[in-house]
C-alpha cells in the first residue's frame, strides 16, 4: 500500500513552540503502512493471522490532536499498544520528532519511551495501589532524571497543574475518585515530559460531568504546552470536541480520515456515516438518521473479499464484493475507502 497523504491539517504548530528535543518541521508522529498481525493458534491446532492493523497511515502535528474511532476490534489499541511499543509491528514505520521508532532497542529504545506516553481508561489498571500519588508521579520525574530531593515540589507542581491540591501527595489511589486517579495519571505522563500522549478511552470510564472536566484540563494542558495527543474513543462527541482530525476504523484499517469539522459535517465513507447517525449529539441534518449498523464486524482472521464493509453496508454493488477500494480524496476534501464515494475534482489518493 502507497502512502497516504495527510488530509487538510490544523494548524500544528504550539504556542510554545516546538517540544524540547524535536528538530522544527516535521510531525509529532508519522505512521506510515503500519501492519500489526496476530498469529492465533484456534481449535485443533490450526493457526490463523489476525490482521488486527493492516496498513495503516496517519501523521499527528504538534500540538494537534488526532482522534481514532471505530467499533470494538477495529484495531485501535494495537495501534496504541504499537506506538508505545507494547506490540512490535510486522511491518511498516513509525516516526516519532521524526526519527524512526521501529526496531529500536536498549538505552535508544527507553529514550524513546520518555516522548511517548499513554493514559489508559481504567486507572486502576494502571495506578499501583500501593503507591502514594508523591511516589507514583515520582515515578515518572525518575524517568527524566529528576533527583529525588526534587520529587515533592515538582509532583507538588503537577498536581497543581491538574488542578488537584497538594494534600493528595500521600494519598493512594484507593482513597481518591475516578476523575482524581485520572489526573493522577495524566501528572504521571506529564512527569516524563512527553511529545506525545496516547489516550486510550481515557475519560470512557468518567461520569458525563467528570468526563467534560477532564477533556476541558486535556485542552488546557495542550494549549500551554504544544502537547500531541492521539486520543482514541468509542465516543464521537466527545471526538468531535477534542480533536483536529479524525480517523475511522473498521477491521484494521482507516477507512475515512479528515478534520474533525468535515468528517463529522460530511461523513463520505457509509460506516462513518452509520456511526454518526447513531449518535443524536453530533448527527446533522445531512447525514440524518440513517438506519442503524446492522450485524457485527467480521473475523479480522477471514475478512470479506473487496471492501470489508460489504456484508453491511446498504450501497454494496458487484465491484464492492471484488474490489476493495483505496483510501482517495473525496469532494468533501476527507480521505474515504469507497467506491461510491465521490472523488475530488482530479482527485486521486
Ligand atoms: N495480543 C493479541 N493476540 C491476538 N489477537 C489480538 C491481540 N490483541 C488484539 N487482538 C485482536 O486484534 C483485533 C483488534 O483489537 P484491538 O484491541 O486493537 O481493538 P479496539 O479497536 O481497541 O477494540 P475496543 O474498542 O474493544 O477496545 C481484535 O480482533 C482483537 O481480538
Ligand atoms: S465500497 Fe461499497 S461496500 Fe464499501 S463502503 Fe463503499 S459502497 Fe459500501
Ligand atoms: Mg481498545
Amino acid at each position: 500500500m502507497s502512502q497516504v497523504p495527510t488530509p487538510q491539517q490544523a494548524p500544528t504548530t504550539p504556542p510554545g513552540g516546538a517540544p524540547a528535543g524535536a528538530p522544527a518541521g516535521v510531525h509529532a508522529v508519522e505512521v506510515t503502512d503500519l501492519a500489526v498481525h496476530f498469529r492465533v493458534r484456534r481449535g485443533l491446532g490450526s493457526v490463523h493471522t489476525v490482521r488486527a492493523v493492516d496498513g495503516v497511515s496517519f501523521t499527528v502535528g504538534r500540538g494537534e490532536t488526532l482522534g481514532i474511532a471505530g467499533e470494538s476490534g477495529s484495531g485501535k489499541s494495537t495501534i496504541a499498544r504499537a506506538l508505545v511499543q507494547i506490540h512490535r509491528p510486522t511491518a511498516g514505520s513509525m516516526r516519532v520528532g521524526g526519527r524512526e521508532a521501529v526496531g529500536l532497542r536498549g538505552s535508544a529504545l527507553r529514550a524513546y519511551r520518555r516522548r511517548m506516553q499513554m493514559v489508559y481508561q481504567d486507572p486502576y489498571d494502571s495506578l499501583d495501589p500501593r503507591m502514594n500519588v508523591l511516589r507514583t508521579i515520582g515515578e515518572g520525574l525518575s524517568v527524566r532524571g529528576v533527583a529525588r530531593a526534587e520529587h515533592r515540589r515538582q509532583a507538588a507542581e503537577l498536581l497543581e497543574r491538574v488542578r488537584l491540591p497538594e494534600t493528595l501527595l500521600t494519598r493512594y489511589p484507593g482513597q481518591l475518585s475516578g476523575g482524581q486517579r485520572q489526573r493522577v495519571s495524566i501528572a504521571r505522563a506529564l512527569a516524563v515530559q512527553p511529545e506525545v500522549i496516547v489516550c486510550d478511552e481515557a475519560v470512557a470510564a468518567l461520569d458525563v460531568s467528570i468526563r467534560a472536566q477532564i477533556l476541558n484540563l486535556l485542552k488546557d494542558i495542550q494549549q500551554d504546552s504544544g502537547i500531541s495527543y492521539l486520543f482514541i474513543s468509542h465516543d464521537l462527541s466527545t471526538l468531535r470536541f477534542l480533536a483536529d482530525r479524525v480517523a475511522i476504523m473498521y477491521l484494521g484499517r482507516i477507512v475515512e480520515h479528515g478534520t474533525a469539522t468535515t468528517v463529522f459535517a460530511e461523513p463520505q465513507h457509509p460506516y462513518t456515516q452509520a456511526l454518526i447517525a447513531a449518535v443524536p449529539e453530533v448527527r446533522t441534518a445531512r447525514v440524518g438518521s440513517r438506519p442503524m449498523l446492522a450485524g457485527e464486524p467480521p473475523d479480522p482472521a477471514s475478512p470479506p473479499s473487496g471492501c470489508a464493509f460489504h456484508p453491511r453496508c446498504p450501497r454494496a454493488t458487484d465491484v464492492c464484493r471484488t474490489t476493495a477500494p483505496a483510501l482517495r480524496r473525496k469532494a468533501s476534501g476527507s480521505l474515504a475507502a469507497c467506491h461510491h464515494a465521490a472523488d475530488a475534482p482530479g482527485g486521486t489518493a
